[in-house]
């Protein structure tokens, strides 16, 4: 049976939650470790499906991945002899993409099935192949995947530039082949994200060459090899937004401990002009009820815009802000698939082409809903905990994919969330995060039932 959470609405939270590490720096790094020949140990990997999902991608192509006692994660590339994603592990995870740039750095070559639909808007991976031919490699496509070859790849001078901006899992993609490279490589519009400046300080304390990581250009000098080496990876900007939201949409008074509040300085613009009284500072955030909140108009764009990845927060917020607000997308012009579930739980929401128009309501009411992508389900979950009356959420394994344990966080500020099954068909053991283990090294969060999409 599929997961569920049945939600009682109303509880105003309070108290102190801390963030884990970063999922899309996790991801990009994970894949990178492919590119190093030895043993990678990174600290603060969150526990997440997705992590389970790269580590086993890993695992299928010869790595060996195990969580250690203390947390952190022991990759070891040295018996890697395979050089393909296969399309049922790909399907789960659009991230598996990012294992082709190391692949081809390391082997000369790379088969990666291409990565299918997204529920969360169109997906081309166009801009990261682009980068690879420009680097040398000879790209096909056959039966649905991607074949790379390359015997050795060369420095150059390209842009990744996108119909929505830069690319980030593409200029991370990009960075680690050209890390590789003979000779000097500029990245122009180069992604800026914070989880691209953490995966190239990975890479650079692995021996690479890398500067301008940050800003639209990035220049790489290419070296012979990269070795073994120990990183943090940052703590998680989204879900630090998406812990300050629920505080704000519930009137409460929470700190949240390890928040990167370096890297969020629009979400906190965007706090601030909806009236929320936010406190910062380097790693602490304290978020405060609000006796004014105001609609406001907020765009979702590339770093160091408002993330895209907080758009469906924001909207579930400003669902319960009397008043005529606006958020549009940039990034993804069509993820909006949360706004009809909204809807069930009381919001007044029109999507119009990439934007939202919201006209707060005094009360959402609980209801039934279903979740339909990462982002989407936290904005549900969020709208719950503010309805009144009982909610049920279903499908959430998609929120386990990028937090770890969500609810028992929020059950610790004073929420009433209770994950059950929804009584679906597809009977299976109920999910748990499994512990532990030799042969279940990343501590996994097992679900049963089709996944469906993938971001
Ligand atoms: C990363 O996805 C994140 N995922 C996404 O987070 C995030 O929403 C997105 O960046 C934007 O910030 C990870 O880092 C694992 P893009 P990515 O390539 O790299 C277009 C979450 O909820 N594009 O930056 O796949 C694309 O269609 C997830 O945690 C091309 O046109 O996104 C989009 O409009 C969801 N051609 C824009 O660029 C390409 O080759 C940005 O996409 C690649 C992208």
């Amino acid at each position: 049976m599929m997961d569920m959470f049945c939600v009682e609405g109303g509880h105003v939270l309070h108290g102190t939650v801390f963030v884990d590490g970063s999922k899309n720096a996790s991801l990009p790094i994970l894949a990178a470790t492919l590119a190093i020949e030895g043993e990678v140990t990174l600290e603060q990997v969150p526990q997440l499906q997705d992590v389970a999902t790269m580590g086993q991608l890993l695992q299928s192509i010869g790595a060996a991945v195990e969580r250690l006692d203390d947390g952190s994660l022991r990759i070891n590339t040295c018996a890697v002899k395979s050089s393909m994603a296969p399309y049922e592990l790909v399907r789960q995870m659009r991230a598996s993409v990012c294992v082709l740039g190391p692949l081809l750095a390391r082997f000369g070559s790379a088969r990666v099935s291409l990565p299918g639909g997204c529920n969360i808007g169109h997906r081309p991976i166009d801009l990261h192949l682009r980068g690879l031919a420009a680097l040398g490699a000879e790209i096909r496509l056959e039966a649905g995947y991607i074949v790379a070859e390359s015997s050795r790849l060369r420095g150059a001078d390209l842009d990744l530039c996108g119909p929505h901006g830069p690319t980030v899992t593409g200029t991370c993609n990009i960075m680690i082949a050209a890390s590789l490279a003979k000779g000097r490589t500029i990245i122009r519009s180069a992604a800026k994200e914070p989880e691209v400046q953490d995966f190239a300080r990975f890479l650079t304390a692995a021996g690479a060459r890398i500067s301008g990581a940050g800003t639209s250009i990035v220049e790489i000098d290419g070296v012979d090899h990269l070795h073994e080496v120990r990183h943090t990876v940052i703590p998680d900007r989204i879900e630090a937004a998406t812990l300050a939201i629920a505080a704000a949409i519930t009137h409460g008074d929470v700190t949240i401990r390890n928040a990167p509040t370096t890297h969020m300085t629009c979400v906190l613009n965007a706090l601030n002009l909806i009236g929320i009284p936010v406190d910062a500072t380097h790693d602490t955030l304290h978020i405060r009820a609000s006796s004014m909140p105001r609609p406001a108009r907020l765009t979702a764009e590339p770093y160091p815009g408002l993330p895209t990845d907080c758009q469906a927060q924001f909207m579930a917020l400003l669902s319960t802000i009397e008043g005529e607000s606006l958020i549009t997308d940039t990034v993804f012009p069509e993820r909006f698939m949360h706004a009809a579930e909204l809807v069930r739980l009381g919001a007044d929401i029109r999507i119009q082409n990439n934007s939202a128009f919201i006209r707060g309501v005094a009360r959402l009411s609980g209801a039934s809903v279903m979740a339909s992508d990462l982002r989407a389900s936290a904005a549900l979950v969020l709208a719950a905990l503010a309805a009144e009356g009982h909610s049920e959420i279903r499908r959430v394994y998609h929120l386990d994919r990028g937090y770890h344990a969500l609810e028992q966080k929020l059950n610790h500020l004073g929420a009433k969330i209770q994950r059950t099954h929804d009584g679906s068909p597809n009977i299976a053991p109920r999910p748990h995060i499994a512990p532990l283990s030799p042969d279940n090294p990343l501590g996994s969060v097992r679900h049963a039932g089709k996944r469906s999409g993938q971001e």
